[in-house]
């Protein structure tokens, strides 16, 4: 597949990029032209987006907690790839629960994955990219990290680390050139959403999605004022956005792709 577009000529490192919004952030930087190291913990998804964009993708498997192992491959990929222009964290959990009754293991792995995973990935490429004087990271947070959640105090917590680790990092490496910017999506048609649905017993995949477009007062739930939920090629969209030169004057920001969820209050 030749793909000729204005990310042409661009590395891009993708976690997470085995489904949902992963892979379709990995879909849309190719069809835009960027090669991609595709990564994700399972990496089943990522190796079937390098068979079918055999010519621009790459396909590792790589746990983002490991520091270690971050390092190691985004080393591995600028030498055998070439420099890193972009990197997009999407990597992340939920594990749902009221606060109180809230396991260890449950709040460790949030973090883990959600804030420490971005931190590992961004100080790796943000490090090469400064050095080189270019470079865009965008962090996929969650618009759970501006607005409090019921039953979601760990991932809420972990996103909202994230999304200040982001724009802290954004602040240091601007003067070199790196620009660090955060989307954040609300609800995502994705397996993540589908396994919320399942846990609250909703196996109706519609009637789901009519719920929580349609908002629950009693948990403190606004619903979506522009009546859908996201896919997940309307928060690739955003990312390919911000990571490319039409969004050079644009850093330290967070995109909420929300539909309107949050009222941005
Ligand atoms: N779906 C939503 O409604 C929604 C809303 C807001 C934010 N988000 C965020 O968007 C991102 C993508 O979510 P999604 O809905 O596509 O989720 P998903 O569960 O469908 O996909 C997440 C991917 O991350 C990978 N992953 C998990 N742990 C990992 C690790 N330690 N190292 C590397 N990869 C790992 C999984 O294997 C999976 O492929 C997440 O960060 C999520 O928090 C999703």
């Amino acid at each position: 597949m030749s793909t000729e577009g204005e990310l042409t000529g661009r590395l891009a490192l993708v976690t997470g990029a085995g489904r949902g919004i992963g892979e379709a952030v990995v879909r849309a930087l190719v069809e835009r032209g960027a090669c991609v190291l595709a990564t994700d913990l399972m990496p089943q998804g990522a190796e079937r987006l390098a068979e079918r964009y055999a010519d621009h993708v790459t396909a590792r498997p790589l746990d983002v907690t490991d520091a270690t192992a971050v390092e190691a491959l985004v080393a591995e990929a600028e030498d055998t790839l070439g420099p890193l222009d972009i990197a997009v964290n999407v990597a992340g959990i939920l594990r749902s629960s009221p606060a109180v009754d809230l396991a260890d293991e449950d709040w460790a792995a949030t973090f883990a994955v959600n804030t420490d995973g971005v931190f590992h990935v961004s100080r790796a490429a943000a490090r090469r990219m400064a050095e080189r004087g270019s470079g865009s990271i965008v962090t996929v947070a969650s618009n759970a990290a501006g607005i409090p959640r019921a039953g979601m105090s760990a991932y809420a917590a972990s996103k909202a680390a994230a999304v200040m680790f982001t724009k802290c990092l954004g602040l240091e490496v601007a003067a070199r050139g790196v620009r660090c910017n955060t989307v954040s999506p609300g609800s995502t048609r994705t397996e993540m959403q589908r396994a919320m649905w399942a846990a609250s017993g909703e196996d109706d995949e519609a009637a789901a999605v009519r719920r929580v477009v349609e908002g629950d007062p009693a948990a403190y739930r606004t619903g979506i004022p522009l009546g859908r939920i996201a896919e997940p090629a309307d928060i690739a969209e955003a990312v390919a956005f911000l990571v490319s030169d039409r969004a050079r004057h644009i850093t330290l920001h967070d995109l909420y792709v929300d539909g309107g969820a949050t009222l941005r209050a």
